[in-house]
């Protein structure tokens, strides 16, 4: 066995500091052997019944295990914040920087050599990733995976998109209530994450497409047996790869950054991604900004799952997976040349993929969606940049002017969206203001403003919406996301009044507010900022620090990584 190993910082030593370190271990009942000098894997895992898409993860921590212990190693596994997006308030993506934080922690003051990243949910993957990221120990992912696909009524029926649907139909009298709450059961009926192309399907794929897990681990839904071998097979590379020194910043570099990119777009990949990727680019050092996302607008969309086409994620794993789209990208010239956790390059991952359903993952000759990326949005209403997705958007809505109509902060949208004098028309644009990184804080997930009642009523579906604001990977709509900076940071979001008229251009990249410069000098002069909602704790930490969406709102501290020894000792 490797003596040099980190470990052996803690487990090595012949002395009072090594005794303690080994002997309150043992209390486990593990033997002598395991501090051999043997890898000590950590297993990092955000299971908790508070976050129910991360509750196989318990399961999956054992099999991570068997294949650690086969291939030499000693597994430990640890637990961390888990992040349940569907329960927490205000937003679970207050908390990523957190959980990240204690990740990073966690893993630099245990003595492990590597660690192994049991994520899912929505932002348990990227927090995970950041906080791994900043230490640098060599490191890979298995997730959750997705839910078996929701049945209704003999229906396949999306964690999210159909509650949107269903939702929409109760306000406009074709639902009734009582069947929109039979569907609860049905939509949610096994373990695992959302089994849309929402977020956390998304993270998984990018995670995938960046090479920092194994090929397929995406699309297993969580229930397959097929996910325990993987996580077995994780656990024995693992090992393998602290013998290699194969470290997160040899994988994560920028050609992953820009495979993650393309992979999105074909996917059909949620808008969350850009913060998430953005925030894990600053940890590792590489210059990743907004622009940068443009390579992937001429991607066709190939994934056709909801919210932007029409199968769940179980149909997507059957038709082949992550592994097609890699292959395709492949074949049309555009994968990048990056290393992978299994050391090669990430074309391996598309060696000897085959597609078993040419309409759940199409070609490029014959698209869900030509040209589906994220488009980047910028203009005197969004100088540092606002995104809108154009697959899960109304094309003709694309390219419109408008008229605006404000709501100053969330609880203003809610008391007066379904008011029957709402002076709005289909052509109007709803802007939301107060719910970016600072001002909710947390920049949750409500720049989907539900379609006024008096609309919906009137059969109209979409209509253009504007915010500081985040959306569910799993919503769909003509929804602008992100303005940056954000009202509550002075952006140009918070002067904007009802009845200006604001220009958008998905094909030029605009959002113009069609008000003159003095103007908007004279609107900023008066403005001030809200109160904050938090005086203490780490809300209050979380809103002096964050940084803009457009800096993938990570804390400003936080920024980079630190890979130093800790030489100090407890006692
Ligand atoms: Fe957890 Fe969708 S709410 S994955």
């Amino acid at each position: 066995m490797t003596k040099d190993r980190r470990s052996q910082g803690w487990y090595g030593k012949l002395d009072k500091d090594g005794f303690i370190h080994r002997s309150w271990m043992k209390n486990q009942g593990f033997p002598d052997h395991a501090f051999d000098g043997r890898p000590i894997i950590g297993i990092c895992n955000t299971w908790s019944e508070l976050t129910p898409c991360n509750s196989g993860l318990r399961d999956l921590a054992e099999g991570v295990k068997r294949g650690v212990w086969e291939a030499g190693g000693f597994p430990v596994e640890f637990p961390v914040m888990s992040l349940g997006e569907t329960q927490m308030k205000p937003t679970a993506m207050l908390f990523r920087n957190l959980l990240a934080m204690d990740v990073e922690e966690s893993i630099r003051a245990y003595g492990i050599d590597g660690v192994v990243l049991l994520g899912g949910c929505d932002k348990t993957t990227p927090g995970q990733l950041m906080g791994a990221a900043s230490v640098d120990l060599p490191a890979i992912v298995v997730s959750s995976g997705p839910m078996l696909n929701g049945k209704y009524r003999g229906q396949d029926i999306g964690s999210g998109t159909d509650v949107w649907k269903f939702s929409e139909a109760v306000r406009a009298g074709e639902m009734t209530l009582k069947d929109f709450m039979n569907a609860e059961s049905g939509m949610s009926r096994s373990k695992g994450v959302c089994m849309t192309m929402g977020t956390a399907s998304t993270m998984a794929s990018l995670v995938e497409a960046m090479g920092m897990s194994l090929p397929t681990n995406a699309a297993l839904p969580a229930v397959d047996a097929r996910r325990m071998a993987l996580a077995h097979l994780t656990g024995k590379r693992i090992v393998e790869m602290v013998d290699e020194g194969l470290k997160p910043s040899d994988v994560l570099t920028k050609e992953a950054f820009e495979n993650a990119i393309l992979a999105n777009a074909a996917v059909g990949g949620s808008t969350n991604a850009v913060v998430h990727l953005l925030a894990l680019a600053g940890r590792v050092g590489i210059d990743l900004n907004l622009k940068d996302f443009e390579i992937g607008s001429d991607i066709p969309l190939l994934v056709n799952c909801m919210p932007s086409g029409k199968y769940l994620m179980e149909d997507f794993c059957y038709a082949g997976g992550v592994p097609v789209v890699l292959q395709q990208l492949r074949d049309h010239g555009h994968l990048r040349a990056a290393t992978t956790v299994l050391g090669g390059d990430i074309s391996v991952y598309a060696e000897g993929a085959e597609c078993f359903n040419d309409d759940v993952i199409r070609s490029f000759e014959a698209p869900v969606k030509p040209a589906a990326g994220l488009r980047v949005l910028r203009g005197n209403l969004a100088p540092n940049g606002a995104i809108v997705k154009p697959s899960a958007a109304s094309d003709h809505l694309l390219e419109h002017e408008g008229e605006a109509f404000v709501f100053e902060s969330i609880e203003d949208m809610k008391a007066n969206i379904d008011r029957e004098d709402l002076p709005v028309t289909p052509d109007t644009i709803l802007v939301l203001k107060g719910c970016g990184p600072k001002g909710y804080p947390g920049m949750p997930e409500v720049g989907n403003m539900p379609i006024p009642h008096k609309l919906v009523t009137q059969g109209v579906k979409d209509m253009i919406r504007v915010s500081d604001a985040r959306m569910s990977g799993t919503a769909f709509g003509t929804v602008i996301l992100h303005v940056s900076p954000e009202a509550q940071a002075g952006g140009p979001l918070a002067l904007v009044r009802t009845g200006d008229r604001i220009r958008v251009s998905a094909s030029d990249g605009e959002l113009e507010l069609l008000v003159s410069a003095e103007d908007l000098a004279t609107r900023h002069a008066e403005w001030r900022p809200d109160a904050p909602h938090y005086t203490r704790g780490y809300a209050k930490l979380y809103v002096d620090h964050v940084l803009q969406a457009d800096k993938g709102a990570d804390l400003d501290f936080l920024v980079g990584k630190d890979t130093r020894p800790v030489t100090r000792e407890s006692h």
